[in-house]
């Protein structure tokens, strides 16, 4: 543990930010306000203070920093080259929220960069980050002031609770004005290159350079396979503790979809809160895109103290600042987005041998329900040369694939041997049948259909309840379904008994479902099943 100074910043002190500049000239680390997020600084030139910096957040070795000057006369101590492009951003933007990539100079060490032959460089706005910068006589090299993967700090309260102990000293300068990061845009290649959106828009950049490419990974996640331009896009990021979903769509299906959620909260717009009947934060007016700049990380922090499973989100605006503000959200949610204006999704489920499938089917024949089956989706991605395969041989073994399919009962073994075993395999397949289960939500919505079912035997255990607006379970008394498991797959009773033990019992299935059809005598499920057309008509009248 380090003994952190706390500094306030006030712009008549000069000797707060004099001892600040000592500290970073002798190789310390300090946390400092900009107008985009804190920064955690350190001498650029000094690749042992950086590591620390690397050390102090646990940031993956490969993800290069940005270096800050506060005068342009820096500029050629760090870049080998300035384009006529980056000039001209220099020009216009700078001082301000942009970064710009361009060939690194010499003297800047490897640990900056982390090896490539390009380096980020900004010009804060912010006062203190300007003097601070001057104070130390270097360009400082400075990532958000987080613990790796949480939201970046937008206060110094924030800075504190991840950096106390182990930064040199934190200068703290008030709430920052932007609220998310700088923009980062390349101009190494044959075209400029928007790496990550932030304070500077897409629209602003143009105006300047005319258009500009647009990097993948602003708004879709990448695939294992792909390269990120920007290393730091590929990491899970901004992510609070608890689970963000995004719900696209109008506020009234928004209100109609969480009105029956547990254990949950809503992200949403000013003045929503009143109208919702779960806890909410607010992010600021409904189209003001810099007030959710300012507000988001805020808001992320603040949901982990709430402590609640899941948090639904509205959707924000993606022009302007808007774009900083969804690409974001969108990995804070792990690119988890539902449409509330789309077929309504429920979840089916319930122990074996109770009749979900029956269920499934009179809902899709008689009713027209679009039908998803997880537990085949799960066997369809794990198939032969399927990244998941291969993402699942990596966690536990190659030899879990014989002769290139998946032997199940291996996997079991392996997988099932412990609970960190079986929440590695979770990590690995639940974000895949989630994702796959939405497109094909979507499908059925463009194929004008207005409720799906998601058939999934394991839906609580798996969270992914969570998705869907409402639950439905299927049950039957413990003599019924043993019958019929016997029966159906010609089994002895032992055995039956062994599956039905091996998942939840009835009752606790029936305590987490919102509806619950009873398919037993004297019960008729074509009745039951009216049930479910009721709540569907509470959700889209
Ligand atoms: O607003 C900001 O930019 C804040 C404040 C403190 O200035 N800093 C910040 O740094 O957000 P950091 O490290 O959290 O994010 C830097 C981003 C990462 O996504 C990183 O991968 C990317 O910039 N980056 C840095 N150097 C790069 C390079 N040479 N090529 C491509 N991407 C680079
Ligand atoms: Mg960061």
């Amino acid at each position: 543990m380090k003994n952190t100074l706390l500094f306030k910043y006030n712009p008549e002190d000069s000797e707060s930010i004099r001892q600040i500049g000592e500290i970073l000239k002798s190789g310390g680390i300090v946390g400092i306000p900009t107008e985009t997020v804190y920064g955690l600084a350190a001498n650029a030139f000094d690749g042992e203070a950086v590591s620390k910096v690397f050390k102090a957040k646990g940031r993956p070795q490969d993800n290069p920093l940005i270096v800050h000057i506060s005068h342009i006369s820096q500029l050629d101590e760090i870049v080998s080259s300035v384009s006529e492009e980056a000039l001209k951003l220099a020009e216009k933007f700078w001082p301000g929220p942009l970064s710009v990539i361009m060939p690194k100079g010499e003297k800047i060490p490897d640990e900056v960069s982390c090896g490539l032959d390009t380096v980020a460089v900004r010009m804060p706005s912010h006062p203190a980050a300007r003097a601070v910068i001057s104070a130390a006589g270097v360009p400082l090299a400075a990532p958000s002031a987080n613990l790796s993967g949480s939201p970046s700090p937008t206060t110094a309260q924030h800075v504190i609770d991840d950096m106390w102990g182990r930064a040199d000293a934190i200068l703290d300068g008030g709430s920052c004005a932007v609220g998310v990061e700088s923009t980062v845009i390349s101009v190494v290649g044959e075209k400029p290159r928007l790496l990550r959106p932030g304070g500077i828009s897409v629209e602003q950049l143009e105006s300047v350079l005319g258009e500009i490419e647009i990097d993948p990974a602003v708004l879709a996640e990448l695939k294992p396979e792909q390269k990120a331009a920007s290393p730091g896009m590929k990491y899970k990021h901004y992510s609070p503790k608890c689970r963000v979903i995004i719900v696209k769509g109008s506020f009234e299906n928004f209100r109609r979809f969480v009105k029956r959620k547990k254990k949950c909260a809503a992200l949403c717009f000013d003045g929503e809160s009143e109208k919702l009947n779960i806890p909410c934060i607010e992010i600021g007016r409904e189209h003001d895109s810099s007030a959710q700049a300012h507000l988001l990380f805020e808001a992320l922090r603040r949901l982990d103290d709430m402590g609640i499973e899941t948090a639904y989100a509205r959707c924000p605006d993606s022009d302007g600042v808007g774009l900083a503000v969804i690409n974001r959200l969108l990995r804070a949610a792990a690119f988890t987005v539902l449409d509330a204006d789309g077929a309504v999704l429920i979840g089916l489920t319930g122990p074996t041998g109770a009749g979900k499938s029956t269920v499934a089917r009179l809902l899709s024949e008689k009713y027209g329900a679009g039908h998803i089956d997880c537990d085949a989706i799960a066997r369809e991605i794990m198939q032969k040369d399927s990244p998941v395969l291969a993402q699942l041989a990596n966690a536990f073994g190659e030899d879990i694939i014989v002769d290139g399919e998946l032997d199940r009962a291996a996997l079991a073994a392996r997988a099932f041997a412990s609970k960190e075993a079986t929440k590695l395999l979770n990590s690995i397949t639940h974000p895949v049948i989630i994702s796959k289960s939405l497109a094909k939500v979507n499908d059925f919505t463009r194929e004008g259909k207005t409720a799906v079912i998601l058939d999934a035997a394991a839906i609580f255990e798996s969270k992914i309840d969570k998705l869907c607006a409402f639950t439905a379970v299927v049950t039957a008394p413990d003599e019924i379904r043993m019958d019929r498991i016997m029966y159906r797959d010609s089994i002895t009773q032992e055995k039956a008994l062994h599956r039905m033990g091996a998942q939840l019992s009835a009752k606790e299935y029936e305590a987490k479902a919102d509806v619950v059809l009873k398919n037993y005598p004297p019960y008729d499920i074509e009745t039951e099943i009216i049930k479910i057309m009721n709540e569907l008509k509470e959700i889209k009248p």
